[in-house]
């Protein structure tokens, strides 16, 4: 690429981009890749509003051609493994963003959300990293590119640092990977979903328990490539073709008993298959379990719209919609015994990711 003398103009003096993306909780689960980085099935979320990362980029120019150059600090500190994984990502992005090699990046991030407290981070980061660097392409290119096209952009490029950040560039209920009932969905990047839900599904709500914060045993990464060699993966991967559908039809429908029992069956697979992985591993604790029976118990006296996923790891997800919060709160404050220190998180559904509120 030859350099425009306007791109070292407004490089000398510096391009500066802001950006805010939220944390996602998959509903039908990935797990799985095949090819570079694509999914070995279809995977549908919806974004939070309360976990979120901060992103703050300046670009500045490096005339050697030998960048990106990179400084990194988290939560104002140098951070050598998150450092570390930005490098591995940026090194994936040169053949896509070909103002790399030509500027020195001073990224600035944080997160909403107590890095200890064991939630997936990688989401909301790799997506808020994603979204500045097109931003800032576009600034450097003088490019004007249509909403759509954008957030396409950004979402292939976040999935190249986490399949997962890719369903994090929009709001609302997302799906990745290519899938006969969402039009227009793809391996490559992440699309909102083409249907509008039931009024349960509108606000629901989202209330994170933390029943561990210790570092994973198994990384998602090496998880992920024990399925390349899973006895069930093709069973499995048909069964969230399958669950995807079930799942869009009870979103339309606004019948929440069938969106409960899809939900837990991909939580409860994601988890078997890394059970039965070799080797196999378990996520899950003592206190994982002693929620989901007391959910079970409660849910049939009280007849309450509850359900759970888990990430891969042991906390729960508490899912209920919006109108059942007083219900649901009874419940939750019965379930704070099994959370580490008491700890849990009140979450939502969200609008994506922003570059307004970037102080
Ligand atoms: O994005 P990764 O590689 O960290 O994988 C995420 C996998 C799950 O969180 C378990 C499921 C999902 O679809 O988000």
């Amino acid at each position: 690429m030859t350099l425009s003398s306007n791109f070292k103009d407004l490089l000398s003096e510096g391009v500066r981009t802001c950006w805010r993306s939220p944390a996602n909780i998959a509903l039908i689960k990935y797990w799985g890749k095949k090819g570079h980085q694509l999914p070995a099935n279809p995977s549908l979320s919806f974004a939070l509003t309360e976990a979120y990362t901060i992103t703050r980029v300046e670009a500045k120019l490096n005339a050697a051609g030998d960048g990106p150059r990179v400084s990194f600090t988290f939560e104002g500190e140098r951070n050598q493994p998150f450092a570390l994984k930005i490098e591995e990502f940026l090194k994936e992005l040169l053949p896509h963003l070909d103002y790399l090699p030509y500027v020195s990046l001073t990224i600035e991030s944080g997160n909403s959300f107590p890095h200890s407290a064991g939630i997936a981070s990688s989401a909301s980061a790799m997506s808020a990293l994603a979204l500045t660097l097109i931003c800032i392409e576009q600034q450097l290119l003088d490019i004007r590119m249509d909403d759509e096209t954008f957030y396409r952009k950004a979402s292939n490029i976040a999935r190249l640092g986490s399949g997962s950040a890719c369903r994090s560039v929009y709001g609302g209920y997302t799906v990745w990977g290519k899938h006969p009932d969402i039009a227009e969905s793809s391996d490559n990047y992440a699309v909102p979903i083409d249907f509008t839900p039931g009024n349960l599904f509108e606000n629901i709500k989202d209330t994170i328990l933390l029943v561990d914060q210790e570092p994973k045993k198994v990384s998602s990464r090496a998880g992920q490539q024990l399925m390349n060699y899973h006895p069930f993966a093709k069973a499995r991967f048909e069964q969230a073709v399958t669950n995807l559908s079930k799942l869009k039809k009870s979103l339309i429908e606004n019948d929440w008993d069938t969106f409960a029992s899809v939900t837990e069956n991909e939580a409860l697979s994601l988890h078997a298959m890394m059970m039965t992985s070799s080797p196999g591993y378990i996520l899950m604790r003592p206190n994982t379990l002693n929620i989901v029976e007391h959910i079970d118990k409660k849910r049939k006296q009280n007849h309450i719209k509850v359900c759970y996923t888990l990430d891969a790891g042991p906390n729960i997800h508490l899912l209920y919609p919006e109108e059942e919060t007083e219900k649901a709160l009874q419940l939750i404050a019965e379930l704070k015994q099994y959370c580490s220190g008491g700890m849990m998180i009140h979450d939502k559904i969200g609008s994506g990711p922003e570059n307004k509120h970037c102080k």
